[in-house]
């Protein structure tokens, strides 16, 4: 049909044709059991421009994505409906709402006007669940004359009865907390400034409560390490609002997207887990952690509402602004990241404190996704330099697959000086000199990833697509043979590869660019290291829909 897939992702978002940056509006409609994502639109060309708009992309099962069209648009061609979020008024503290439209479909946008100069922020409703929006004739709600403030993600503050919003101020490197009883009149509460890695601007911001999971087992404790044998908080850590003995069932979580300046180079987005009293958001330290520690994943956002009301489920723009928009696809630029469901996880770094992670894991259908598709596994082999592990997926491949992943490592037998690495080659089907790289390295302690040698052509030509990218890991659990195993779990979709360590205590999230149709069908597996590695677990289901 003459249209450009550039190896399109099949089970992730992507504009039908045009531009796509932000995700923006996650909403869970459980009236009509439908995912709302909105997203940053360009339709006209595959690039950034004005007017912006917000296009529209509905899912039952987070993993088909059916394009709905675009939802708001901005009334002067020179501006740009920029980033924003949804609620959902079931109460209609607004007023927008008469009875005829359901309460678990109230939706209000609030969002970013931006034109040249200024940034204020709007609210629009809708009355058919979602899809068309009406622009409040008072808009805007908030103006502070400033032409860095954007990016409304709003939540409800069941405690005060409260809409609460945070705005970055991005320059000024502050998020700013506001909250209405009504979505229209906004009182500034307090500002959090000058946290974590600053990079050059703080954009997308959002606050949310995450349930915390106690370790029932080891499974999320490092391996060589005991975790205290009570679930209570015995540290001078929870420097606010604990003392000795409580106990933690959630907590606060602020994400921030950071950009340009990443410690990759580029886009990132961070997080901080605290406590908000209904205007004051306490981190519990003042460090910061990354979501994802690949180059494409940014603006990361939370859906408002989820199935249970209590999940917290979001996804982010799976690219990066040092080169969104040179990236090899031609009439369609860029997709989301897989939807990820959010917990705050304890871990015991030493046996005297409770150090919090927030962990994530994919949700997809993934169920639906295997029928009639082929399935390889292995196990138990351990690796040697003169032989490599050769496996072969289908030969009329889907380009998208997962796999599960678990080693363990012998450091005995190398040096402080050797390179004791061993690597998945994943190979491309039409063209064997396209293949991704990954693996592991135990002098380093890290994952790797090596996107060098997809389209050759265009990682030659952008000096930001950083090629090597890294993450540390801390092993899974020892075996009964004493060795540490450490664990992976990878979905690929086509041009997008996400990793999630030691059942999401880490993820890492990366593009790479296979020319058009050359799918990954192939895998070695080699080592640096005789006797380092053994492979436990190796399998590899192809998807497809
Ligand atoms: C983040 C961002 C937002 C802004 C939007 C514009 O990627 O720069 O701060 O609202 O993109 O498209």
């Amino acid at each position: 049909d003459g249209t450009d897939h550039s190896n399109r992702p099949l089970i992730h978002l992507t504009p039908d044709k045009g531009w796509m940056n932000d995700p923006n509006g996650l909403w869970y409609d459980a009236k009509d059991e439908l995912w709302h994502a909105y997203y940053q639109y360009y339709p006209e060309v595959a690039h950034w421009g004005r007017p912006l708009a917000w296009g529209h992309s509905v899912s039952s099962d987070l993993t088909i994505w059916n394009d709905t069209g675009v939802a708001i648009r901005p009334h002067r061609n020179d501006s740009g409906a920029y980033s924003g979020s949804m609620v959902i008024d079931y109460n209609n503290t607004s007023g927008f709402f008469n009875g005829s439209v359901d309460p678990r479909q109230r939706v209000i946008a609030m969002w970013t006007f931006d034109s040249p100069g200024s940034e204020t922020q709007h609210i629009s409703y809708s009355v058919d669940g979602g899809y068309t929006f009406i622009d409040y004739e008072q808009n805007p709600v908030l103006d502070i004359n400033e032409s860095n403030f954007r990016d409304p993600k709003v939540t409800w503050h069941e405690e005060t009865s409260k809409w609460i919003v945070t705005i970055a101020h991005s320059q000024k490197f502050e998020i700013l907390i506001y909250s209405s009883p009504d979505m229209k009149d906004w009182t500034l509460e307090s500002s959090f400034s000058h946290s974590g890695f600053l990079a050059f601007q703080y954009e997308c911001p959002g606050l949310v409560k995450v349930p915390v999971v106690k370790a029932s087992n080891n499974d999320y404790v490092p391996a060589n390490l005991t975790y205290p044998n009570s679930t209570t908080y015995n540290s001078s850590y929870f420097n606010t609002t604990f003392s000795q003995g409580d106990e933690l069932e959630e907590a606060w979580v602020m994400f921030l997207s950071v950009n340009p300046g990443g410690p990759l180079g580029g886009s990132v987005n961070e997080y901080f887990i605290g406590d908000f009293n209904g205007t004051h958001f306490t981190p519990f330290t003042p460090q910061t952690r990354f979501v994802d520690f690949g180059k494409d994943f940014y603006a990361f956002q939370t859906f408002f509402n989820t199935p249970n009301g209590k999940d917290v489920i979001g996804l982010a723009w799976a690219s990066n602004w040092q080169y969104c928009e040179a990236v090899p696809t031609r009439s369609w630029r860029s997709s989301m990241s897989i939807a990820r469901n959010f917990t705050i996880q304890e871990y015991a770094p030493n046996p005297e404190s409770v150090e919090l992670n927030l962990n994530s894991m994919p949700v997809y259908d993934r169920e639906s996704l295997i029928a009639n598709q082929s399935r390889i596994t292995t196990h138990n082999r351990t690796l040697e330099k003169n032989s490599a592990i050769h496996l072969n997926l289908s030969n009329n491949g889907t380009g998208v697959f997962d796999f599960n992943l678990t080693w363990s490592l012998n450091s005995s037998v190398y040096t402080n000086s050797d390179v004791a690495e061993f690597s998945l080659y994943l190979i491309g089907s039409d063209n064997s000199e396209e293949y991704l790289r990954i693996g592991y390295e135990g002098n380093s302690g890290a994952f790797f990833l090596d996107r060098g040698h997809s389209d050759v052509d265009f990682v030659s030509r952008n000096p930001f697509f950083t090629d090597k990218l890294s993450t540390y890991l801390e092993p899974y659990e020892t075996l009964e043979n004493g060795l540490n195993s450490y664990k992976v779990y990878g979905i690929v979709d086509r041009n997008l590869i996400e990793l999630f360590f030691n059942d999401g205590s880490e993820a890492m999230t990366n593009l790479f660019f296979f020319s058009d149709g050359n799918y990954i069908n192939e895998v070695d597996i080699r080592t640096s290291i005789d006797h380092c590695y053994n492979i436990e677990e190796l399998s590899i289901q192809q998807l497809g829909i």
